[in-house]
């Protein structure tokens, strides 16, 4: 696959977890990484860099950050259950702002950081593929499919091309039984964004971020077209998982896909 850099990328969340990761990654994609989150962001701008703090809640300051940038990596927002209002800002608001922004800059092609939480009700015994129904576990998981329905419509009305990735556990290892299914692997996930910037004509992509693992949930056919091609498995850390304390049989973490994020809440 040809990997011309892109002239500008920019990398919301880059304060967070993955954000920090996909720095150092993304290194190599492209002549000047556009740094941005609302947090503080160590180190300063280095070679080929641009650091912008951004609350994507705040519109016009989302406008400024979007202007000059070829294509958008979106990892910033709330990125654990919280009540809908701290959500709404970040994720909601935050998701439109990115899009209209885009849409007014001309930017073409967007990666959404979504997530497994948009499917979470599923059972951990079902296996399912990116057209079956979505089953939000969260608010959380609600802004992320709210975040895809965003990206659904600014492709059909304007054409911009986004891959959602529904992130399964992006960590350096799997640290519970669940995540023996739904780790995906930093190696994994930075292959998956290679594929998601540069494979043409992907429309509106859905695709399952997960690794190799012994256990899927996740059917990734009908974004074949990516060629995702995970190489790494959680079973080398199996040994370590499985001496942990055993969680009950029916404990959310046991049953459902999205584990202990279907159990969240109430807020008030
Ligand atoms: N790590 C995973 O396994 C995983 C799984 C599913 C989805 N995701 C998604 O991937 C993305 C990155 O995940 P992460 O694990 O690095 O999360 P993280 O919480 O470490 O990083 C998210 C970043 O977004 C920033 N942020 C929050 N509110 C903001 C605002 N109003 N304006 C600007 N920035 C704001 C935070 O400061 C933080 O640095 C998130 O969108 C998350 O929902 C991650």
């Amino acid at each position: 696959m040809t990997t011309t850099p892109f002239n500008r990328l920019l990398l919301t969340g880059a304060a967070g977890g993955l954000g920090k990761v996909l720095r150092e990654r993304l290194k190599g994609y492209a002549e000047v990484l556009r740094l941005s989150d609302i947090a503080p962001m160590a180190p300063a701008a280095g070679p080929h860099e641009e650091v912008v703090t951004c609350d994507l809640a705040d519109k016009a300051a989302v406008h400024a950050l979007v202007e000059g940038v070829d294509a958008i990596l979106h990892f910033g927002g709330v990125s654990t259950e919280h009540s809908f209002e701290d959500i709404l800002g970040p994720n909601i608001c935050g998701v439109f702002h990115i899009y209209e922004a885009a849409r007014q800059h001309g930017v073409k092609r967007i990666i959404f950081a979504s997530s497994n939480h948009v499917i979470g009700f599923y059972r951990q015994d079902e296996q399912i593929d990116a057209h079956a129904l979505r089953r939000p576990d969260s608010y959380y998981g609600l802004s992320k499919s709210y975040g895809e329905d965003m990206a659904s419509f600014y492709f059909d009305r304007y054409g911009i091309e986004t891959v959602s990735i529904r992130i399964g556990s992006s960590f350096p290892e799997p640290q519970n039984r669940r995540m023996l299914a739904s780790w995906l692997s930093y190696d994994d996930l930075t292959q998956l964004i290679e594929r998601s910037l540069y494979t043409a004509d992907v429309g509106h992509t859905v695709v399952y971020g997960a690794s190799a693992n012994l256990t899927q949930w996740w059917d990734n056919r009908y974004a074949a077209h990516l060629g995702f091609a995970p190489k790494d498995s959680s079973e080398r850390f199996r040994p370590a998982v499985e001496a942990q304390p055993a969680p009950a049989a029916d404990d959310p973490s046991m049953v459902y896909q999205g584990g202990a994020f279907v159990a969240a809440g109430p807020f008030n």
